[in-house]
């Protein structure tokens, strides 16, 4: 793949829009798309600010750390694809007054494999119509490049790729830029692909290293946001005991500060 910032590609991830929708992507699982997605959400919380999370994965990953048990769920992001208003199906998260989530329920994914481009519209139009009541909407997609990504990327203004440092996950990203400049040719041309978050970054490795240099050799050193977030068991135990990030105080100060970066980057890419 050329790097990004080559001119090769034919638009900057630098660019700007206006839109406050960001979608987070990667077809492959556990590299962390929901942990940054919900660590995103938990910095701007703490900041006062305000953040809708939309889960579009049929696991429900995020919809279960922000407090509420996909198999409850009545009106899901399911929904929403297909007709249901986003306000339906829009609830305060058990963080609090801050976060909120528009839920994923298991039945979703049908819509993996049903028809995408009318609902990745439907979406859209659903979530323009609160979107001036947040911050940020931020979308939790789901791992696989098929119509439930497709679909988050249709409604999104910028995608943000979530890597992880190793081999495997570093394979694959040519093929997300693919699908988000089809989708962009397609049906979205709002949308802008602001960068790549490295997560899972362990404190000493050779290998991580390699990696790394690879990537930035891949999409450019600009396309990647600093800081990185490291490798760390809190965050496991965050997502495991339904907390934010930030919940944990002095015992994730760094992970949360780094987070805080993020979000101040992010408001900086959607102003
Ligand atoms: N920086 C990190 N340090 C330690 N553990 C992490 C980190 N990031 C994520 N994890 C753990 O890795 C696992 C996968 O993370 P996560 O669910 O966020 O990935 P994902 O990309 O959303 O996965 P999926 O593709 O299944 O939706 C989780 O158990 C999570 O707690
Ligand atoms: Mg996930």
């Amino acid at each position: 793949m050329r790097p990004i910032e080559d001119g090769g590609h034919h638009r900057s991830w630098q660019h700007e829009v206006m839109g406050r929708t960001v979608s987070f992507v990667n077809q492959k699982g556990g590299v962390g798309k929901t942990t940054v997605t919900l660590g995103l959400a938990s910095a701007a919380a703490h900041a006062g600010h305000r953040v809708l999370v939309v889960d579009l994965d049929p696991q429900g990953g995020s919809t279960w750390v922000l407090g509420i048990d996909p198999v409850d769920v009545e009106v899901s992001s399911a929904e929403v694809l297909g007709r249901a208003p986003a306000s339906k199906a829009i609830v305060t998260s058990a963080w609090g007054e801050f976060v909120d989530v528009l839920p994923a329920a298991t039945r979703l994914q049908d819509r993996e494999h049903g028809s995408g481009k009318d609902s990745g519209k439907r979406l859209r139009a659903a979530l323009e119509s609160v979107v001036g009541n947040y911050d940020a909407v931020l979308i939790d997609c789901p791992p696989s490049l098929g119509n439930l990504t497709t679909n988050g990327l249709a409604a999104a203004n910028h995608a943000i790729i979530v890597v992880e440092p190793s081999a495997l996950g570093l394979r694959g990203i040519g093929a997300i830029a693919d699908v988000v400049d089809e989708v962009w040719d397609a049906e979205n041309p709002e949308l802008e692909l602001a960068g790549v978050i490295v997560n899972k970054v362990p404190g000493i490795s050779g290998e991580a290293d390699r990696r790394y240099e690879e990537l930035t050799e891949a999409v450019g050193r600009k396309a990647i946001w600093q800081p990185v977030i490291p490798q760390r068991v809190i965050l496991n135990q965050a997502i495991g005991d339904r907390r934010s990030i930030h919940s944990f105080g002095a015992r994730s100060a760094e992970v949360s500060g780094a987070f805080d970066q993020l979000w101040r980057k992010l408001r900086r890419v959607i102003k």
